[in-house]
């Protein structure tokens, strides 16, 4: 079975684009991520495609708003059949609650599993040079982590920096889904807040998003069949 850590990002903006990453990975990938490039050139059709080709699918929308439009969002996105959906705990936990109860009781109405819900806490292209909090990142990452536990959540999306202070203050089951991420080896340039997959899994994240590595390798199944081996075992 395919190594369902790994997530392929399909940052993409045709669908031709699309069925042609998705047809070289083949069975080396079982889960893509859609975000907001692909789903507004796109439409909604490619996440029921990705579903009728068997893979799982992180729909990377960050939804933010009141309440109730973050609930209904949610629960209209719901019918497409993603994996996880996401919103962005800056939020509030009153939003994450009402959008993770309102889903849960739409899942229940539609008779269907509720998808995974996770949070965005701070994203992981924010340095410390232009972060804007009170407390440190790491601090607010936590927080917001901690919130999005109280408030029914799944799981975060967070750098692989904070993954393990996640880990530790959320407990073993908390999905943690670690963007930033570069192959051991690869040109890290100046960023501080990404990490190899290796040393992301070994800080607790469960799941790996990947795109450009991947996207732009001459041969983008042997770049993922890669970093699955150099994961394998952890
Ligand atoms: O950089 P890469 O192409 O691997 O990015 C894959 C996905 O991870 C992007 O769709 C983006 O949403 C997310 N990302 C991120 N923080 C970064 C780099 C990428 O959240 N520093």
């Amino acid at each position: 079975m395919t190594d369902e850590r790994l997530i392929v990002a399909l940052d993409f903006h045709t669908f031709d684009d699309v069925k042609n990453l998705v047809g070289a990975l083949g069975d080396s990938v079982n889960f893509y991520k859609v975000g907001m490039e692909l789903f507004y050139s796109v439409g909604a059709g490619v996440v029921e495609w990705l579903k009728a080709q068997d893979k799982k699918v992180f729909l990377d929308l960050k939804l933010h708003d009141i309440p109730n439009t973050v609930a209904g969002g949610l629960c209209s996105l719901m019918g497409l059949g993603a994996d996880i959906l996401n919103v962005h705990a800056a939020g509030g936990l009153t939003m994450m609650r009402t959008a993770a109860d309102a889903l849960t009781k739409e899942a229940n109405l539609r008779g269907v599993a509720r998808p995974k819900l996770i949070a965005i806490t701070v994203l992981t292209s924010i340095g410390q040079a232009e972060w804007y909090g009170a407390l440190s990142i790491a601090e607010q990452v936590v927080r917001f982590a901690k919130q999005a536990k109280d408030a029914g959540l799944d799981g975060v999306v967070a750098s692989p920096q904070e993954a393990k202070l996640i880990r530790e203050a959320c407990g073993k089951d908390f999905l943690i889904v670690t963007p930033g991420i570069r192959p051991a080896g690869a040109d890290i340039n100046d960023q501080s807040r990404i990490a190899t997959p290796r040393a992301a899994l070994q800080n607790g994240a469960t799941h790996l998003v990947i795109g450009r590595p991947i996207r732009a390798a001459k041969n983008p199944r042997k770049a993922a069949l890669k970093i699955l081996e150099e994961i394998d075992g952890l």
